[in-house]
């Protein structure tokens, strides 16, 4: 399959007695020579943290720090340095894990499912989203059962099964016609102001990931627009708030960006039109976790929608000869079953490819509980004998997934579509991977499908995007896009 010098990998509670040779020695004189080196580093780390507030992707060591954690993981003097890089501060350790396996058995341990309690909480950024979640409707007393995010197991079972009742197949069979509208309009506003010279930001795609959710979920139009970038905003100041880099004006923005999710939601509850707030069985949400509910499917399905669309769209501007071919494929007539076939399958590949590269949820973090050290236990390829690493209690462990495709496209193994979306887990894994996931790749389907069967994309730019890791994936210069209709 891929390369990985991981063949096995298991997280579980650390026992003092047992794992006793995997705690790091407490011989006083090596603990002596080895405290100027740690203090040093956690300096340098959490400096380069303060100067990198808005771009997790840059949480690493110095650069020769870096090479010597590799280094000596190569040589397997510190094995787990070849897939997972340890970022030192004094708000805490980081573990950024790279590699695949690792990241799935991570997965199955989060917030705990059927088979386990978990051993990692969320973090604090999801309490800073559920405080504006309360901000948003101080009226409503919501708790942290009430959001799918900090909620219990059973409770997450519960709010899981009522959205995989929005999104099956059949859903999402009948949702098509609406994506298809959404994404004509959306694409005919775009060629007219085009045509009056003003191209298009790729973040706009956002908008119409917004659009769809509104229509579709809540049911009807009012104010999609301006809902959208409310949101937008939202998720800008949801992190910037946590490292405290907002202004006065910025507060200002926010609390208008909340009035007017809070006055949308209000109404479309009130409404009772919203399929998202339907009865499912006998089964109902209470009003707390309505609210909840609204502001998470937002929270998580604009921005990453968004991201992955723009960032396909910006491929094909950049790449006129695959995209040529693809649209004559598309527009040739009397399309045979393998034709239509191959033309799915192209699409596909360029989404996956897409993901691979730029997965839109860039990582996924969690806190290790407080009362407990964890250990991961994993086996290195061509050994037999697990090896074991202690992480400690109230530390970060984070899934990289861009680093495990960055890992993964290094390796002589290409991405092909036999590695399916789940290699790069992009859309994550186990008891609270995205329930959204058939929803976002048909609305990039048909937007790219329609996208190039009935216009032309060029951009200015064409060197590969800078991107910002601010919980969802970010592009940093203005990329823009112009759309010219084929047929006038
Ligand atoms: C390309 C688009 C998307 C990507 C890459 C993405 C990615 C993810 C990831 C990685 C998670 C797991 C987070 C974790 O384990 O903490 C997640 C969770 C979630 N996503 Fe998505 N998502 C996308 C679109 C959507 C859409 C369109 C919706 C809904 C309309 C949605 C709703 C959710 C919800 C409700 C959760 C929480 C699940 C839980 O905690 O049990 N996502 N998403």
């Amino acid at each position: 399959m891929f390369s990985s010098s991981v063949t096995s990998a298991k997280f579980r509670e650390a026992d003092s007695i047992n794992d006793k040779d995997a705690y790091p020695t407490k011989n006083p004189l090596w603990r002596m020579v080895a405290y100027p080196a740690e203090l040093a580093m956690k300096i340098l780390c959490t400096g380069r943290l303060y100067m990198e507030r808005t771009n997790a992707l840059k949480w690493y060591k110095p650069q020769p720090f870096e090479l010597i954690d590799k280094v000596t993981g190569w040589l397997r003097l510190t094995p787990e340095c070849s897939f997972i890089s340890y970022f030192p501060t004094f708000f805490g350790t980081f573990y950024h894990i790279h590699d695949p396996v690792v990241i799935k058995a991570l997965f199955k341990e989060f917030r705990g499912s059927s088979e386990s309690n978990g051993l990692f909480t969320p973090t604090r950024s999801i309490k800073t989203l559920l405080n504006i979640i309360r901000e948003a409707f101080p009226e409503t007393e919501i708790t942290e059962e009430d959001v799918i995010f900090t909620c219990s197991h059973a409770s997450s079972k519960y709010y899981r099964a009522w959205l995989h009742h929005l999104f099956d197949g059949k859903h999402i069979t009948n949702y098509r016609s609406v994506i298809r509208e959404e994404a004509e309009k959306t694409l005919k506003t775009w060629a007219l102001r085009c045509k009056q010279d003003q191209p298009i930001h790729l973040m706009e795609t956002a908008l119409f990931a917004s659009q769809i959710i509104t229509r579709l979920m809540f049911g009807h139009k009012i104010g999609e627009e301006a809902l959208a970038k409310a949101v937008n905003f939202i998720n800008w100041y949801t992190l910037h708030k946590q490292i405290g880099k907002v202004s006065q004006q910025d507060e200002e923005r926010f609390k208008q960006a909340l009035m007017t999710f809070k006055t949308t939601v209000d109404d479309v509850i009130a409404s009772e039109e919203a399929i998202l707030f339907a009865p499912q069985n006998q089964n109902t949400l209470t009003l707390a976790q309505k609210k909840a509910m609204a502001f998470i499917i937002f929270f998580a399905g604009q921005e990453t929608t968004g991201f992955l669309l723009g960032n396909i769209l910006r491929f094909l501007a950049q790449n006129n000869h695959l995209q040529s071919a693809l649209r004559t494929k598309i527009q040739k007539k009397d399309l045979l079953e393998d034709e239509k076939g191959e033309i799915q399958a192209e699409i596909e590949s360029l989404i996956t490819q897409s993901l691979a590269t730029y997965p839109p949820s860039y990582a996924i973090s969690r806190r290790i509980i407080t009362e407990k050290d964890i250990c991961l236990e994993y086996l290195l390829e061509g050994e037999e004998k697990p090896r074991k690493l202690i992480m400690n209690r109230g530390n970060m462990v984070s899934a990289r997934m861009i680093d495990a495709a960055e890992r993964i496209n290094a390796s002589s193994q290409k991405i092909t579509q036999e590695c399916s979306y789940d290699l790069w887990s992009a859309f994550g894994g186990g008891a609270h991977s995205c329930p959204g996931k058939n929803l976002a790749l048909t609305e990039v389907f048909e937007f790219i499908l329609l996208a190039i069967r009935e216009y032309n994309l060029t951009t200015d730019q064409n060197q590969e995007p800078h991107i910002v890791g601010q919980i969802t994936l970010q592009f940093i210069e203005d990329i823009t896009i112009k759309l010219t209709p084929l047929t006038q």
